[in-house]
């Protein structure tokens, strides 16, 4: 069977990037249908639109979207439908991406990237699982009122309401407790149940799904002492399972912990696996159209699109371990560089986890 797969590379680096993960994919002699669009700034720039019709079409008849990085300061003044992250936005809603996979993975290799010590995180290897759809993030009603009662009567407030549905709890508890299985058997929820009513009722969900897997050992820890534990011990965690807003914050607090924001990928996905995977950095402008940036976070994304959404597990595989290969050789974007390693471009690097691939 064919797969059809949408490339959006999108502004920036986006281009540069995509086009070394387009070939890693194009190389590994599965069928795949590749089909490229424009996206964000560029779409905008080419067809009045972040995300035109046609685009989206092309992506919600594929089984996976891999996509660059929108966005460039050029657009900062557009009205807010048409800036570039809108096409993001669009993208997963259209599509019902509700299942943020953000793995952060410090490879021995790069060990010296972070700015913690390196028996904390050297070999770190942790997945986030964050919920993207609901939370304080869209909850209504929200917005600008004024006060009714209490010390703050007649004064203007702004509110936002934080509530999850229990589908939408048990769907990516599901999401989690699969991907635990297939890592640790170890899953952790976070959230802050001794303060907000909504995370007590996620935390009572996460008891009840996780009967249906008692392989998984689960756990509950507060958002605030996760922050804590993230930066003192975070080897310590496997799979964080965790909403909209704390997910947010705790993924880049991961990946900010590897030091190595051009190497991280990550996934969302729907229902029926269909899934958008994307660098976890963005655009890059400042180094766009040179090519130095380093394209290995997109072409782990590429990876992640086969084992999350073509259900290609070994192929998957082979990709993170070519990516490990040239690590091994020694071979480094600018971003990465350090001394006693061998600087090398975008496509270069690219060349190189295609030649290690064989
Ligand atoms: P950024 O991640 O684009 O860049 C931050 C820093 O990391 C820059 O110095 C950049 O040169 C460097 N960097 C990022 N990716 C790199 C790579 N692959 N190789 C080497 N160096 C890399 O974040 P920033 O500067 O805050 O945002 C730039 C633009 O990207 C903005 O318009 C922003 O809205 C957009 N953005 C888009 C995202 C997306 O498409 N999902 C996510 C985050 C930001
Ligand atoms: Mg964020």
């Amino acid at each position: 069977m064919t797969h059809k797969i949408a490339v959006l590379p999108g502004d920036g680096i986006g281009p540069e990037i995509t086009e070394q993960a387009a070939r890693v994919l194009g190389a590994l002699g599965l069928d795949l249908a590749m089909e490229t669009a424009p996206v964000g700034g560029a779409a905008y720039d080419a067809h009045g639109h972040p995300l035109p019709a046609a685009t989206l079409d092309l992506a919600k008849n594929s089984s996976a979207i891999l996509f660059g990085a929108v966005g460039d300061w050029k657009y900062d003044s557009l009205p807010r439908q048409f800036r570039p992250e809108q096409a993001i936005l669009g993208l997963r809603k259209a599509l019902g991406l509700f299942a943020n996979l953000r793995p952060a993975i410090l490879y021995p290799q790069l060990a010296n990237a972070s700015s913690l010590k390196p028996e904390v995180v050297s070999g770190l290897d942790i997945l986030i699982v964050r919920e993207l759809t609901g939370d304080i993030y869209f909850g209504q009603p929200r917005g600008v009122r004024e006060v009714e009662e209490g010390s703050f009567k007649g004064e203007k407030q702004g509110f936002d309401t934080m509530h999850y549905a229990e589908s939408e709890v048990r769907r990516i508890g599901h999401v989690a407790f699969q991907a635990a299985q297939k890592r640790s058997k170890r899953l952790c929820s976070v959230d802050k149940a001794n303060v907000l009513e909504t995370s007590q009722f996620w935390r009572d969900i996460m008891v009840d799904v996780a009967r249906e897997y008692p392989d998984v050992e689960l756990s509950h820890m507060y958002v605030d002492n996760a922050a804590m534990q993230l930066v003192r011990a975070p080897k310590e965690f496997d799979v964080i399972v965790t909403g909209n807003l704390f997910g947010d914050i705790l993924s880049d607090e991961a990946a900010m912990l590897t030091g190595s924001i051009g190497m991280l990928p990550s996934a969302s996905l729907n229902a029926s696996n269909q899934g958008l995977y994307e660098p976890s950095h963005g655009s890059a402008p400042d180094i766009a159209g040179k090519n130095i940036a380093n394209p290995l976070a997109t072409i782990l994304s590429a990876a992640m699109l086969l084992r999350y959404s073509l259900n290609e597990a070994a192929q998957a595989d082979r990709i993170e371990r070519a990516v490990q290969a040239v690590l091994e050789q020694g071979l480094r974007t600018a971003d990465i560089h350090e001394a006693g390693t061998e600087k090398v471009s975008t496509s270069q690097m690219g060349d190189a986890v295609l030649k290690a691939l064989k």
